[in-house]
């Protein structure tokens, strides 16, 4: 067996199971977090037996508020000193504004914020097994984004769509200046859109949600969302390719936006104050 470590939030259901599916079939460690410790357990169990590979655990964690993260950080750092992959599936699309204990938009939280605080927190743990890697599940809808630093994080200009695209728009952001960061250290960060895949991402009730359902049926199964995130997180083919974004397995260059550094500068350091974080390992 492979005894790195591959951490996989959201790994209970839709893409991040498949995920941790496929790496469990890698005969590699593989640690999926879920907020239910129900849905996770039996998430592990199906994959044990389906793989017959015993080498999965699961971890509860909530990416809804900033103290649950670093919580879920510390039982990470604690439970698992041999991690050497992160990928930062766990994403969520709101219908509506909700805000946290830290008055946090929810998206903002769970699509930028944890994975920031994630990537950070565990970073030396992955420098100390190297090489390293962390992969943010982003999304093509990215482009969609206008991003108000003043404003999005708290949901002062939430839209249904424009919300979630200035969320994928942030974690891109970080991708690229984590990636400055984090040069020859022995780890590598990048960004893929794993394709337009039949989830529960999104759903609603009502009429509206029916037609989604309808329109779910034509697209991706979960597996297929899962190749390529896999595939980033273990080919040898990407290693050392550092701050790309991938459209599926091909380096794609993002839009102006998502290339503005000193935006990314600016969602860095605010980042680093709303995390909370007192220091940064690099
Ligand atoms: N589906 C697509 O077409 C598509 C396209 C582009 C990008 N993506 C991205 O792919 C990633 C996976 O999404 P998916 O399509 O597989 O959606 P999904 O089926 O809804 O799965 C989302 C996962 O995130 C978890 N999660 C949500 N909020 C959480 C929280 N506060 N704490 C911990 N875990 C939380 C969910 O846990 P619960 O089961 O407990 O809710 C679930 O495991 C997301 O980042 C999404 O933006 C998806």
């Amino acid at each position: 067996m492979n005894h790195k470590t591959y951490v996989v939030t959201g790994g209970n259901t839709g893409i991040g199971k498949a995920i941790a599916m496929a790496l469990a079939q890698k005969r590699v460690h593989v640690v999926l977090v879920s907020r239910n410790p129900q849905k996770g357990q039996s998430t592990v169990t199906e994959i044990q037996q389906a793989t017959r590979h015993e080498a999965v655990d699961v971890v509860v964690g909530d990416l809804g508020t900033v103290a649950s993260t670093h919580q879920l950080a510390t039982t990470l750092l604690e439970s698992y000193p041999h991690m050497s992959v992160l990928i930062n599936n766990a994403g969520i699309w709101m219908t509506k504004r909700e805000t946290n204990e830290d008055n946090i938009e929810q998206s903002f939280m769970v699509n930028h914020l944890a994975p920031f605080i994630l990537s950070t927190r565990l970073l030396p743990c992955l420098t100390a097994n190297t090489p390293g890697r962390i992969v943010n599940v982003n999304a093509g809808l990215y482009v969609r984004g206008k991003l108000d630093l003043d404003k999005t994080p708290y949901g002062e200009d939430f839209s249904r769509m424009g919300t979630y695209a200035n969320t994928k728009l942030c974690n891109l952001l970080f991708t690229r200046e984590l990636a400055k960061r984090i040069k020859d250290s022995g780890v590598t960060v990048n960004a893929v859109h794993p394709g337009v895949i039949r989830t529960h991402l999104g759903d609603t009730a009502g009429i509206g949600g029916m037609i989604l359902g309808v329109v779910k049926r034509f697209w991706g199964t979960p597996e297929a969302g899962a190749q390529a995130p896999v595939w980033l997180a273990t080919s040898p083919e990407v290693e050392g390719m550092n701050g790309h974004y991938f459209d599926l397995q091909t380096a794609t260059e993002v839009n102006e936006i998502a290339r503005d550094d000193a935006l990314g500068l600016k969602l860095w350091n605010l980042s680093v104050a709303l995390a909370k974080l007192e220091t940064f390992p690099v």
